[in-house]
């Protein structure tokens, strides 16, 4: 039990963060909890601002997201207020409201910063006093990778082993400036995806042949990926986060039926990286559930990477960012 804070309202900014050692599949579909660990860079300009306001007035929830409702997340959001709800000893409705500084018609995922801003708001709105590692279990249930986005630079998700999934958390590995590395993100597509990270998941997790490889080859991504974040080996993060991301596409394309993210430029994105990294470029790319193409670079290439992705066929856009911090809250 806990009283409210003062006013009953808070506010919070959470980034957007971009796997390098993907997360695709649950242990627990009702406790969201991932079926593997995964690793992510947090974004320094890619963020959701989010206000919520408690208060007996309020009938029902409502969540508006860059100034329309949206209806279809709400389930979502009510089902992450409830749990902070009966944390706080209360029943009262909210009304949040969200932005997202980066195009939503981009494709990119906001599910991760929106739903870490959203605990990170609504916990201080109800007085409640949660470690990160706290919120980062709230986020989860949100949305598995929102558990990252509590924290700031490289960050780790754990699995855990707890039945009741209270030690599936993200951790911190390295701060954004301890490795400034940037991100040039190549927009190929501005209309919403066809199928979600949860679906595909699920589907990849009850028809893929390669569903059982996927989960007993993770630790070993995870171990690499972790020591080559922590020993700054550029050319070794590379190539375990292609490797996962492929892995990824691969359970996705022979899942039943089969989803494929990618569209041409995708696959034309990911040609040009290869040419640069030839080149002797330091570049890397990943690719999340859409067919966005991810380039993580050294900053001294960064513009190179952006010209050249630019003059894609098929690019619309093309995003640059650091690394950035985790959860503010206030
Ligand atoms: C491909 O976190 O969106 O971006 O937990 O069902 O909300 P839910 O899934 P979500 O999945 C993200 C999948 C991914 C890889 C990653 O971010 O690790």
């Amino acid at each position: 039990m806990s009283s409210f804070s003062r006013e009953g309202r808070a506010r919070a900014r959470a980034r957007a963060n971009i796997a390098l050692v993907k997360y695709w599949g649950k242990s627990n579909v009702a406790l969201n909890v991932p079926a593997v660990g995964s690793i992510s860079i947090t974004l320094a300009d890619l963020w959701s601002d989010t206000e919520i306001e408690f208060g007996p007035a309020i009938k029902a929830d409502s969540f508006s997201l860059n100034g329309a409702e949206e209806v279809s997340e709400l389930r979502r959001v009510t089902a992450c207020l409830d749990l902070l709800r009966r944390e706080a000893g209360v029943d009262t409705r909210a009304r949040v409201v969200s932005h997202n500084n980066f195009p939503t018609a981009a494709g990119l995922a906001s599910s991760a910063s929106g739903f870490a801003a959203l605990v990170g708001a609504a916990a201080s709105a109800l007085g409640l006093e949660h470690s990160p590692e706290d919120l980062s279990v709230l986020a989860r249930r949100g949305s598995g990778s929102a558990a990252r986005s509590v924290f700031g630079g490289f960050v780790e998700m754990q699995v855990g082993e707890a039945a009741d999934g209270q030690d599936s958390y993200a951790v911190p590995i390295l701060a954004a400036e301890d490795w400034p590395l940037h991100v040039v993100i190549a927009v190929t597509q501005t209309a919403a995806k066809a199928t979600s990270s949860t679906k595909g998941m699920r589907s990849s997790e009850t028809t893929s042949p390669f569903y059982r490889a996927w989960v007993e080859s993770a630790p070993a991504d995870l171990d690499a990926a972790r020591n080559a974040i922590t020993s700054r080996d550029f050319e070794t993060l590379g190539r375990v986060a292609e490797h996962s991301c492929l892995k990824l596409h691969a359970l996705a394309m022979t899942s039943r039926p089969p989803i494929l993210y990618w569209n041409p430029a995708t696959l034309a994105c990911i040609d040009a990286v290869r040419g640069l990294q030839h080149a002797g470029v330091p570049v890397f790319f990943t690719i999340d559930a859409g067919p966005q193409l991810k380039a993580v670079c050294l900053p001294e290439v960064t513009d190179r990477v952006a010209a050249e992705l630019h003059d894609i066929n098929g690019v619309v856009d093309v995003l640059v960012t650091g690394l950035g911090p985790g959860l503010e809250i206030g």
